[in-house]
């Protein structure tokens, strides 16, 4: 009998969700208007053409979304705190909601009461309005990096004593890149004056990333000096990234992938955890990516993260050349060179199941000698193609879903034993099926099933096998 695998005891297994996303409710108990409520009030702008005005009614119904990880047996839940709740008007010269702390301490207690260690990420995508339009919110490097610490400081002082795990931002890539140049999400910038009035593709997103990269580092700058003694807790990011593979063993290929993943990943890991951006970056974008100063340098250098939150759904192939910098003058493609495409199609185009556990093992190992660092992943998940249109008896045996699943928890299973991969906890996306950004309710990530009319929650396969993993009821080898 081969000895069996297994992560370490203080593994930590649980369900990442997004304030945005889940909590409906925009102007309950004073909170602010973010960009999110007004960009998805703008005609066009979601598939289905709804907003996040209800999402899961998770603001009204959350002792019922508690009640339900609890059955589900996870040891920690990773959420959002909406910035807009507790300061309405986000700038640190404007006033705290005290309603909104109220609202979100009681759902801290709640957690911990039922034994789950609350990750809180302050940042998931919903600025508060005001920033945006006051002082073009991101791009605004003075004000933004000053208020973003502000709004930290408020949430380490506030809830400190219950949190012991941060997460400053979410995918600041996807931040910068669909909302300052596709203008996909909010708040709704680019080049493109068919669809957006304002924006620079070519410039803003750069300005973007580096502000994130600056308020990320004040705000663990700030942890550090007023709160890490006293509270005792731990910060990091969480960044997204596929994971490239070059498409051939031509030389111009390899080299294209790894600059794909500096310009996807590197962009942000590398400033955050080493102190400066990936030389490949400067060569390509020149002048539109900007310097850090002596100074940011400095705190950027001190400021190191305490772990790696990773947000890991995809892998594709990497050709050399292509149209656009933003990606590193790369062509991505889901087909191999034999012809054979990546994995099982989702519902959506950007990303399939590729699960063979061999890219993510190296993915993680690679990681973690880069940055040395532990790692947790902070989202993994699948959206099954067609379950929107499902009848519901079927959309909730999600094969597709526990498969993927499988597939990448048994990898980071072998990234983590065979490896000796430092990976601490594991959060799947998503706990209810929800707003999916500009997917709008059509895309279902969920490992619960919610009836939008009724807004009844109930598990699909994928959480009855998660939950079972969790508990060692099933062993993962014997996949
Ligand atoms: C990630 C986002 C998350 C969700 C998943 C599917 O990029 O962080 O909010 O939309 O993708």
């Amino acid at each position: 009998m081969p000895a069996i695998k297994s992560l370490p005891e203080s593994f930590q297994w649980g369900y990442a969700t997004a304030s945005y996303q889940i909590e409906g409710s925009p102007d309950a108990d004073g909170k602010g208007p973010s960009i999110w409520d007004t960009h998805t009030h703008k005609p066009n702008i979601t598939i289905d053409g709804l907003t996040g005005d209800t999402a899961t009614e998770s603001y009204k119904l959350w002792r019922e979304d508690i009640a339900l990880l609890k059955s589900y047996g996870v040891t920690a839940h990773r959420f959002s705190l909406s910035w807009s709740r507790i300061i309405p008007e986000g700038s640190r010269h404007s006033r705290v909601n005290q309603a909104g702390i109220d609202y979100y301490r009681n759902y801290i207690q709640e957690l911990l009461k039922n034994g789950i260690r609350p990750y809180v990420t302050l940042y998931h995508w919903d600025l508060p309005d005001a920033l945006d339009k006051s002082y073009e919110g991101w791009l605004n490097k003075e004000e933004i990096v000053q208020d973003f610490v502000y709004y930290a400081e408020t949430c380490f002082a506030a809830f400190g004593d219950l949190v012991r795990d941060w997460i400053t931002l979410n995918e600041p890539w996807c931040v910068a890149n669909l909302g300052y140049g596709t203008g996909v999400n909010a708040p709704g910038r680019s080049s493109d004056r068919k669809r957006c009035p304002t924006g620079d593709s070519k410039k803003e997103p750069w300005i973007v990333i580096h502000n994130q990269i600056l308020a990320h580092a004040y705000a663990v700058e700030a942890y550090n000096k007023t709160f890490r003694e006293a509270q005792g807790g731990q910060i990091g990011v969480s960044l997204d990234s596929f994971w490239f593979i070059p498409y051939d063993d031509e030389p111009e290929n390899v080299a294209a992938a790894q600059r794909a993943m500096d310009f996807r990943l590197g962009l942000l890991a590398d400033p955050i955890y080493k102190g400066a951006y990936p030389s490949s970056m400067k060569k390509i974008l020149g002048d539109r990516l900007p310097d850090f100063t002596p100074e940011e340098v400095e705190v950027l250098r001190a400021s190191s993260s305490d772990f790696f939150g990773l947000n890991t759904y995809t892998t594709m192939f990497v050709k050399d050349g292509g149209v656009s910098d933003v990606l590193g003058v790369v062509t991505n493609t889901f087909t191999g060179k034999d012809g054979g495409v990546i994995g099982r199609e989702s519902h959506v185009g950007w990303m399939r199941d590729s699960f063979a556990s061999l890219p993510t093992t190296l993915r993680l190992t690679a990681w973690t000698q880069r940055y040395q660092k532990p790692i947790f992943v902070t989202e993994n998940g699948f959206p099954a193609k067609g379950e929107n249109d499902k009848p519901f008896e079927e959309a909730i045996k999600d094969a597709d879903r526990v498969a993927y699943f499988r597939g990448y928890v048994n990898a980071m299973l072998d990234a983590s034993v065979e490896d000796g991969v430092d990976v601490r906890g594991y959060f799947a996306w998503t706990l209810l099926d929800n707003f999916e950004w500009a997917d709008g309710y059509t895309t279902r990530f969920g490992c619960t099933y919610v009836d939008f009319k009724t807004q009844k929650r109930t598990p699909k396969d994928s959480a009855i096998f998660l939950n079972d993993v969790s508990f060692g009821l099933i062993s993962l080898q014997a996949f």
